[in-house]
């Protein structure tokens, strides 16, 4: 028989006339047997949909092997596409020849009928043959088409920061060392480890952002992008924080806070509208399994303007809102998760975009305001979530970016290169960063980041 190319799944379904001679491969979803036929589902990963496959006795000889395929096995199929008789499907595909290519027994895990998320975590290596987690890895693929689009439509130069660095961008210690330094046995210095026997001759970390290396990019290609890893060793085990999730950076010179929070809303919205055009079948689904309501969120969030409000009176609001919270709401005190979710889910009804904070609970790189007391920092935040962009515009006064490194306990002097993009041809600039896995959380209605990585990592757990 000529071999002939295979077809995705996804466009045997969409033909638009019957196919003489197909070829299609993938795996069993299932399998049932009626008098001299047998059924498969066959499903490529290329769409949610599965394609019906008919095996007739008559026809193939290996018939009594396929008999015995179950859920999980591999075929390649060839025959003809023709008109459906049966409801609920289109097209069926008449097969000539089925190659059974690897079988699977009794003991595949996913079997037809639901499984929790906390069971599929189990088997990460599995998951994406099912139709929640299939789904959730092509919104995925897709929507980090669209984060490419939206920035090289505007301008933006899409620039690669490293992963190992010296710097902690954020300040809050978080870091995963890099080292090969031998642990049993550290080289040392007046009792302490010394560290430039290291690989680097110094001490180096995952990157924790891309954001002070984008600064130096921004100022001199004016609009640049990352879209990378970015690792954090918080130990915090909540639905939302994972320990290496991706993030998107754009950083744009000559370009202050309301511009940076401009195109930060304008990029939520862009792909909230991608996803809902481009995967329509998965939107579907996660409409019908994951969240009843998340269309009707989207489509309101996609409809109005987003909210923004001063950090000052964002907290006036918490205190007179009478809400009995966990944690303290006060001026200086960082918003907790049950405070952003207030805001938007409770009293504005839709993201808001909360803007200066005070300094003292925002990393040294902020932007001083004239009332000397908070910096030009912005958060959004969304229903369900929190939040899910962190940004500001940048100090670009080289005095007074020295004068808060101090406050933080820094030293200048290990950030020269940094200080150097203030002493040579300084300006105003901006940039921010988006949870990857957040929007993906809000896109999809999926509720734990566990479930929008294909293999997480989170606090005691990097299995896989
Ligand atoms: O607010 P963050 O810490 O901001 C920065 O890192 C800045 N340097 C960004 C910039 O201005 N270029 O992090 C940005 C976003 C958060 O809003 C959140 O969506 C996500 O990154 N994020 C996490 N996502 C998953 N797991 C974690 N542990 C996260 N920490 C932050
Ligand atoms: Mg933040």
């Amino acid at each position: 028989m000529a071999q002939l190319s295979p077809t995705p799944i996804k466009d045997a379904l969409q033909s638009t006339e019957p196919i003489d001679a197909i070829r299609v491969q993938g795996w069993v979803r299932t399998r049932r047997d009626s008098k001299d036929f047998s059924f498969i589902e066959l499903n490529d990963g290329s769409s949610l949909r599965n394609l019906q496959i008919i095996a007739k006795k008559e026809t193939l000889p290996n018939y009594a092997d396929i008999q015995k395929l179950s859920t999980g096995a591999s075929v390649v199929v060839q025959g003809a596409l023709v008109a459906s008789q049966g409801k609920g499907q289109k097209w069926e595909l008449v097969a000539d020849n089925i190659e059974i290519v690897g079988t699977a027994d009794d003991s595949y895990p996913l079997q037809k009928k639901g499984h929790t998320p906390e069971f599929l975590r189990e088997i990460a290596h599995l998951r994406p043959r099912s139709n929640l987690f299939g789904s959730v890895f092509r919104v995925r693929s897709r929507l980090a088409f669209a984060v490419h689009e939206f920035f090289q439509q505007r301008g933006f130069i899409y620039v690669h920061t490293p992963i190992i660095t010296g710097s902690d961008c954020e300040g809050a210690g978080e870091l995963f060392r890099v080292s090969t330094i031998d642990l049993t046995n550290p080289p040392r210095k007046n009792g302490e480890i010394d560290y430039t026997q290291d690989f680097f001759a110094r001490q180096t970390y995952l990157t924790v952002s891309g954001q002070l290396e984008a600064e130096a990019l921004a100022l001199a290609l004016a609009k640049v992008y990352t879209f990378g890893p970015t690792f954090r060793a918080e130990n915090s085990n909540t639905s939302r924080h994972a320990s290496e999730f991706w993030m998107i950076e754009p950083e744009m010179a000559f370009c202050d806070l309301n511009g940076n929070m401009d195109l930060a809303e304008e990029f939520v919205k862009y792909l909230i509208a991608d996803a809902r055009k481009h995967c329509p079948d998965e939107m579907e689904l996660f409409a019908t399994f994951v969240d009843k309501e998340l269309l009707a969120r989207l489509d309101f969030v996609l409809e109005r303007p987003f909210q923004r409000i001063a950090y000052t009176d964002a907290v006036d609001l918490l205190k007179k809102s009478g809400e009995r919270f966990e944690f303290p709401i006060g001026y200086g005190l960082n918003l907790q998760s049950e405070h952003e979710r207030w805001l938007t889910e409770k009293h504005f009804k839709r993201p808001v975009t909360v803007f200066n904070f005070p300094k003292e609970i925002k990393p040294f790189y902020m932007r001083v305001s004239d009332d000397g007391r908070t910096v030009a920092a912005m958060d959004l935040l969304v229903p369900g979530i929190g939040e899910i962009v962190g940004g500001s515009q940048r100090e670009e006064r080289l005095d007074v970016l020295e004068e808060n490194m101090r406050r933080h306990n820094m030293d200048p002097a290990d950030y020269k290169w940094y200080l150097d993009l203030r002493r040579y041809g300084t300006v105003p600039h901006s940039g921010f960063g988006l949870g990857f896995e957040r929007m993906l959380m809000f896109v999809t209605g999926v509720p734990n980041i566990r479930d929008v990585i294909p293999f997480a990592r989170t606090p005691g757990s990097a299995e896989f």
